[in-house]
């Protein structure tokens, strides 16, 4: 209880006005109790499931001490269902900023132990004020979700609480990268505002999102599943590449988050995280490389070792590890320099572009583009993958996502050829004639519209299979032949080179050292563009 002022001696307690209690006793109750959300009860429940709450996430996740709060006494205005007897101070919901690795950012966290996380209209309208501080000043805001979706007793007032969540969203995309971290159910709708921003992060086990739930799903189609099976981390990162990637407990979780800002510029104006002492030699040759590549183009090998042997030590953080693995997409830095990295990855489908890898890499070089930071590719592309499940999947549709990204993109762009580059693959990946600064490649490199054997299969079909009738042997060997006088005219990268396409063919050991040399002028980089009120993104 609070303490009562005392009268003063001199007063005349015959007339002496009622006591009223301290009010600086009775702000610290309040906010002793809006400290502790939904009670101790329900805080008990929450860390038995492995759960932090969301306070607790906030202080672990933001410099130590730095927590602002905001907006600690809102609390619902719905009257109906029982909540004149159910509204807490907060609503459900912590928000307010901070600062990591010392740079301002802004918080939200869904507070599970409040009505179940519940979003009402009070709560939408706080994370919405975060979000317009956020743009007015130019900070990251990163969202915790755990919650029961919109609050049902609140009706029609909830869901506008998730629209103006949404809208703003919206607005602020591509002005202040946004993370939504998922720490519990992401239910319903509630999924759509995770799915507005630029990387969703999962915890193993205790999150999940789904538009619809085990039990509705029963009804209207009778499969039965877990919600894990419906929509864990295990599905979000590896099939439907919804998450951008999972951390093994809320711990590690809020190191991953940690480690992607530390890539990230503030907004889309302001400067680059550069790390002055990257503490790696920009010079350094790494002889490793030259034999790391098998000559044969259809061999497999794994091209984040190239990417971990190019960059600085240690640097590379790679996104949606397991989801689309042709395609590897993640951040690094190049002699401190933040820069995003796409790699085409011949351990898996040969490296081929299928409908999940174009999808991938267009939204990691959009999110590049939008916040200035460069693009380097790695290439080693087969072309597009072949197929009906591909061309029935809307592979045109989607590879042009790919592709339209790429010639968006106005920020430095800089690529390596390291062993093959066929096709509309070529064009794509990265090419002079989608916009690229700087490429280069490597000597044993191959670029064509396609590979030996199937080009001369297909110039040379009929004469080879005419010989073929009365001597398969000639045929054979005649078809040797011509696919060695192919590989000798095309097979190499000096015919690029010849045409200026590509700036350079150098030695795989000076991979690192001609890539900073070519990335440094870069960062001075201006581009205009027509003006328009946006592009079209193929979708
Ligand atoms: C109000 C809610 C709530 C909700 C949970 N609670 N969800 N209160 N509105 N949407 C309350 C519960 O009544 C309970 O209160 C407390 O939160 C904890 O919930 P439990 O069910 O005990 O917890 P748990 O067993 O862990 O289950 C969590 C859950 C489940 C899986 C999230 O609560 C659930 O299925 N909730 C409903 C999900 C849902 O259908 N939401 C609407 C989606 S539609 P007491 O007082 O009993 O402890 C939607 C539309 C958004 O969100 C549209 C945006 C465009």
């Amino acid at each position: 209880m609070a303490k009562t002022v005392p009268p003063s001696p001199q007063a005349d307690t015959a007339n002496a006005e009622p006591t009223r209690p301290d009010p600086v006793e009775v702000l610290r109750e309040r906010r002793a109790k809006a400290q502790l959300g939904g009670g101790p009860a329900r805080i008990e429940a929450q860390h038995k499931k492995g759960k932090y709450t969301a306070r607790e996430r906030i202080e672990l996740l933001l410099d130590p001490g730095s927590f602002v709060e905001m907006d600690p006494y809102v609390r619902s205005q719905a009257t109906d269902f029982g909540m004149d007897r159910n509204r807490f101070d907060g609503d459900g919901v912590v928000t307010g900023h901070g600062t990591i690795h010392g740079q301002v950012v802004f918080v939200y966290a869904q507070d599970f132990t409040v009505l179940g996380g519940s979003l009402g209209f009070q709560t939408g309208q706080k994370i919405a004020k975060v979000l317009d501080q956020a743009m007015a000043i130019g900070a990251p805001v990163i969202g915790f979700n755990d919650s029961g979706g919109a609050r049902i007793q609140e009706g029609v007032a909830s869901l506008a609480g998730y629209g103006d969540i949404f809208f703003r969203n919206v607005k602020a995309s591509g002005v202040v990268p946004q993370i939504s971290v998922i720490v519990g159910p992401s239910a319903g709708g509630a999924v759509y505002s995770p799915a507005l921003t630029d990387f969703i992060i999962m915890t193993d086990d205790t999150s999940h999102m789904f538009v619809t739930g085990p039990d509705v799903v029963k009804t209207v189609t009778g499969e039965e599943a877990s919600q894990e099976e419906l929509g864990g981390s295990s599905v979000h990162t590896v099939k439907s590449g919804v998450a951008s990637f999972s951390g093994v407990d809320e711990d590690d979780t809020m190191n991953l988050i940690r480690k992607l800002l530390s890539y990230i510029p503030a907004n889309n104006l302001a400067d680059l995280p550069i790390k002055q002492d990257s503490g790696d030699e920009r010079g350094r040759m790494d002889p490793e490389l030259d034999s790391l590549v098998p000559a044969n183009p259809n061999k497999p090998y794994d091209v984040r070792e190239v990417v971990k042997r190019v960059v600085d030590t240690d640097s590379f953080f790679e996104i949606q590890p397991k989801w689309a693995q042709n395609l590897v997409v993640g951040f690094s830095r190049l002699d401190g320099v933040p820069v995003g990295i796409v790699a085409n990855q011949p351990a898996s489908l040969a490296g081929a572009l299928d409908i999940e890898a174009s999808i991938k890499g267009a939204k990691f070089i959009r999110f590049c583009d939008a916040f200035n930071i460069p693009i380097v590719s790695f290439v080693d592309v087969p072309g597009f993958l072949p197929g009906l499940g591909q061309e029935h999947g809307g592979i045109i549709r989607n590879g042009a996502k790919l592709l339209y990204a790429y010639c968006e993109a106005t920020v430095p762009k800089l690529s390596v050829v390291l062993r093959k580059s066929y096709g509309g693959a070529y064009i794509v990946m990265s090419s002079k004639h989608v916009g690229s600064d700087v490429n280069l490649a490597w000597p044993g490199t191959e670029i064509a519209v396609m590979g030996g054997s199937g080009a001369v299969e297909i110039l040379h079909r009929r004469e080879l299979m005419k010989l073929a009738e009365t001597d398969p042997a000639a045929a054979e060997a005649r078809k040797a032949e011509f696919t060695a006088e192919y590989e000798q005219k095309f097979a190499n990268p000096y015919v690029a080179a010849e045409r200026g396409w590509i700036d350079d063919v150098i030695e795989p050991r000076e991979t690192r050292p001609r890539l900073i040399a070519a990335l440094l002028p870069l960062l001075q980089k201006r581009e205009q563009r027509p003006a328009k009120k946006h592009g079209l993104t193929p979708l």
